[in-house]
């Protein structure tokens, strides 16, 4: 049970094709392109169609993340999807993805955790195929913000876009991959108010006056959460290196969760020793996918570099709840 190692063998995501311009944005509410390229560094976004769903982008990157690892839906035996714009409250949206690919021997289960929610879907996943309890675990992150963004909020509808991504996570031994060396998540309920989407859970549910009062929409104390993002992402970072055994220079890559660019370029000071092009980049045309993000962009990188065995990509995330994660994943070849 000790021996097995859990690695990412495939990775695939879905960019809805309808793009938000920030041109756009400036017919809709009081903003400039200027605004948001100077605040966040977005230009971009996807928005899913109306009849496209957080369980159809969620299906359509898990059949390319099965199809880059060589597998089919029926050898999937667990699916973990991280939304927080789930399709229904019940059932899960993990439910629906496993009847959309037709992965007949999957358990499945939905996982919130905000815009950390890949690495927490990755930990769990690792923590089922190192225990032995799954051997094939299918990791989503889904997420259609366009359906939880008030258009009338310019503070907070710039920012958000639709996506999704996915990986296979498995410890077949003859199989080469991204190993998951080290993962470090962490959690402060005491900010819980400062992202949160007020009404349609038992606290508030749907009626006339929730409705009328948007409070189905996400509302953020953008400044607040800037302030954590960058501290609770460099300490997970730190924490992930130390549980790993691994040094700053022992990494090629660091994937940050593309939340704003200021909040990027704050982290690569903190890693002095990466060129700016090691640090790696989606805000610019995605804007913030959520629980989607860092998935999003790992697969981008692996579509376009090939890594060398031993190089290592770290992960970090951070979103409501408040929570935050990292991740550090090396490279055994072929990747
Ligand atoms: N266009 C033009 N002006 C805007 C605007 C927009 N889209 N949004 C806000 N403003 C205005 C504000 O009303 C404010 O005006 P005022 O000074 O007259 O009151 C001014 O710009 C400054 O707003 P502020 O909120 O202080 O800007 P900021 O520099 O903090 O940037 C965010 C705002 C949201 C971009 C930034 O706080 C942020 O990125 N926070 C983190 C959010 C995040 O990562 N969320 C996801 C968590 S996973």
């Amino acid at each position: 049970m000790g021996t097995l190692k859990a690695k990412i063998i495939g990775t695939g995501s879905y960019l809805p094709k309808r793009v938000l311009s920030n041109q756009d944005l400036e017919k809709i509410v009081e903003t400039t392109d200027d605004w948001i390229v100077t605040r966040t560094g977005m230009k971009e976004r996807r928005i899913a169609r109306e009849d496209e769903f957080t369980s159809d982008m969620g299906a359509d990157a898990a059949r390319a993340a099965l199809d880059d690892a060589g597998m089919s839906a029926e050898e999937i035996d667990f699916i973990l999807v991280a939304t927080m714009t789930p399709d229904y409250m019940c059932p899960s949206t993990s439910c629906l993805i496993q009847k959309a690919i037709g992965a007949t021997k999957a358990a499945s289960m939905d996982v919130g955790a905000a815009c950390t929610g890949f690495l927490y879907v990755l930990a769990t996943a690792k923590a089922f195929v190192e225990t032995g309890l799954a051997k094939n675990v299918l990791v989503i992150a889904s997420e259609k913000l366009s359906s939880i963004t008030d258009y009338q909020d310019r503070a907070t509808c710039v920012l958000f876009g639709d996506g999704a991504s996915a990986c296979i996570v498995s410890a077949a031994k003859e199989r080469k991959g991204l190993e998951l060396s080290g993962i470090t998540l962490g959690c402060d309920g005491g900010q819980a108010d400062i992202l949160v989407i007020p009404a349609g859970g038992c606290r508030q549910p749907a009626s006339n006056e929730t409705v009328e009062n948007r409070q189905h929409y996400v509302k953020m104390e953008g400044k607040e959460v800037f302030k954590h993002a960058v501290r609770r992402m460099e300490s997970a970072c730190k924490e992930c290196l130390e549980l790993a055994e691994l040094q700053e220079q022992d990494i090629s890559w660091l994937i940050p969760h593309q939340a704003n660019i200021r909040i990027i370029d704050a982290m690569a000071k903190r890693f002095k020793h990466l060129p700016p092009d090691r640090i790696f980049k989606t805000v610019h045309k995605y804007g913030n996918t959520s629980a989607s993000s860092v998935g999003i962009a790992l697969d981008e990188l692996l579509k376009q570099e090939s890594l060398q065995k031993g190089e290592r990509i770290l992960l970090t995330a951070f979103g409501g709840g408040l929570t935050w994660g990292a991740a550090v994943l090396t490279s055994t070849g072929d990747v």
